[in-house]
């Protein structure tokens, strides 16, 4: 019997992670996101290609791999089948491959729960989430307050009266808030595309994917967000509403802790953070606007500009601690190149003390990052395609990673395409 592998975002989120799962996809049978929905976007580069996924599994683009979308993921209809129909424009038909299948127990994004996460967010004024504004939030309340609609009650003789039930509950929520909407065009093209996502294959992604361990097929299961928004450990209130960690690969498909095999924790050479909340490395200076502009840090998914800082190792041990990560993958370090020196933050100076986790209190007292210089290796990495090519200075980086974070880093990425890629390890 084979594991399931996981593939995970160690920070807060847009760590490259699509990149990722599509270099790797050749070596699984089957790529299936386990939790989030389309406030992801997960972008990949190939033969001069883009493409930016929000719910669909980055396995997508390798012949012999299957995709699942997972129980724990909340799937809106209309996203879906706008990114379906995108691929299909590319000479992409996943569904008609016989290569997408998505889980019965997923949940679903109703128009009004857009509305209901907006409404919210103007409420909050200025100490709003920064929320994608994609119902996320409401979708797994409703999930958790054992109201929520399923992709398997699609198919339903009343699913439009259990539509209807749940429809005049949020607009019994939104009669209190001072907000306009119109319904009418979201709910045409939402029936629309439930219509459309009846013809992708619904499985029990418990059975789909044990069943896959049991016949020794190779499964990677793949996150969404990142640790540092995990809904239990992340800096809440400013998280998502999912479980990001290893924990949420479990319960999002089906698959037993026991079942887990190598996890690998993906991080960028430095940090990045879009919407609000803590983030105690944060540059609000023309350094930070360097990193946003060398490493192109705006949204994949809202366009929004991404706030960058240095990298945070108190923050990635906590990840690794929270997800058992097995093997680390460093990207973007090729943003770094033009630096003569760049910053690790290795404690934090908090309440008069020196530490190296994160508070509770992380977002009333804010912590000072104590910082480490390092030199940097002022060499062009992005053609680097050998190990023995990489500049000493970023091996020594490396080499500092490794030590601090006691797992070692199995791949390096030096650019957004495919082939970027170097296994160290
Ligand atoms: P994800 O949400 O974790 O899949 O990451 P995103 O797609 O939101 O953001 C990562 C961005 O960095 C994308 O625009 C990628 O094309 C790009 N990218 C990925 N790896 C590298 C890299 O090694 N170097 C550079 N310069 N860009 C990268
Ligand atoms: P990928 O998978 C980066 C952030 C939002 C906001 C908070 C809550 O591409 O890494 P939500 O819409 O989930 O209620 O927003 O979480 N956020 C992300 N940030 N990458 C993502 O996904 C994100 N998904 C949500 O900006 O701060
Ligand atoms: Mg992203």
């Amino acid at each position: 019997m084979t594991q399931v592998d996981v593939l995970l975002g160690l920070q807060w989120g847009d760590e490259g992670k699509g990149k990722i799962v599509d270099v790797l996809s050749p070596q699984y049978d089957l790529i299936a996101r386990f939790q989030g929905g389309p406030n992801a976007g997960h972008t990949l580069e190939f033969d001069g290609k883009k493409f930016v996924l929000n719910t669909i599994p980055s396995g997508i683009f390798n012949e012999k791999t299957m995709n699942l979308i997972g129980n724990g993921v909340v799937i809106d209809p209309i996203i879906l089948k706008r990114e379906l129909d995108n691929l299909q424009k590319a000479g992409h038909d996943p569904v008609a491959k016989g290569k997408l299948v998505i889980a019965r127990k997923a949940h679903l994004i109703l128009p009004t729960h857009q509305l209901l996460d907006a409404a919210n967010e103007q409420k909050m004024g200025k100490d709003k989430i920064g929320s994608t504004l994609k119902g996320i939030g409401p979708t797994y309340m409703d999930k958790t307050g054992r109201n929520g609609l399923r992709v398997g009650d699609t198919t339903l003789p009343d699913f439009k009266e259990r539509y209807n039930r749940l429809v005049e509950k949020h607009k019994e929520i939104l009669s209190h808030y001072d907000f306009e909407y119109d319904l009418t065009e979201k709910e045409a093209a939402f029936f629309e595309a439930i219509d459309f996502i009846k013809n992708i294959p619904h499985v029990d992604s418990e059975h789909f994917v044990n069943g896959y361990l049991k016949e020794g097929k190779t499964v990677l299961a793949e996150g969404a967000q990142g640790t540092l928004l995990d809904v239990d450990f992340g800096s809440y209130p400013f998280v998502t509403s999912s479980n990001t960690t290893t924990a949420g690969a479990c319960t999002g498909l089906g698959i037993a802790p026991n079942k887990v095999g190598s996890v690998y924790g993906i991080f960028k050479a430095y940090c990045t953070r879009v919407g609000g909340g803590p983030f105690p490395t944060e540059l609000d200076d023309e350094v930070g606007e360097t990193l946003r502009k060398v490493g192109h840090e705006f949204g994949a998914t809202t366009g929004r500009a991404r706030r960058c800082g240095w990298i945070d190792l108190p923050a990635l041990k906590y990840a690794i601690m929270l997800n058992g990560v097995t093997e680390l993958i460093m990207m973007k370090a090729d943003v770094l190149d033009g630096f003569d020196t760049i910053y690790a933050c290795t404690h934090y100076e908090h309440n008069g003390e020196t530490i190296d986790y994160m508070p509770y209190d992380i977002i009333t007292v804010k912590p000072t990052p104590v910082l480490k210089a390092i030199d940097g290796w002022k060499t062009d990495v992005t053609k680097v395609s050998k190990v023995e090519e990489i500049p000493a200075k970023l091996s020594e980086y490396i080499a500092f990673l490794e030590k601090e974070l006691e797992v070692p880093i199995k791949y390096l990425s030096v650019g957004p395409d495919r082939v970027q890629t170097l296994v160290l390890n």
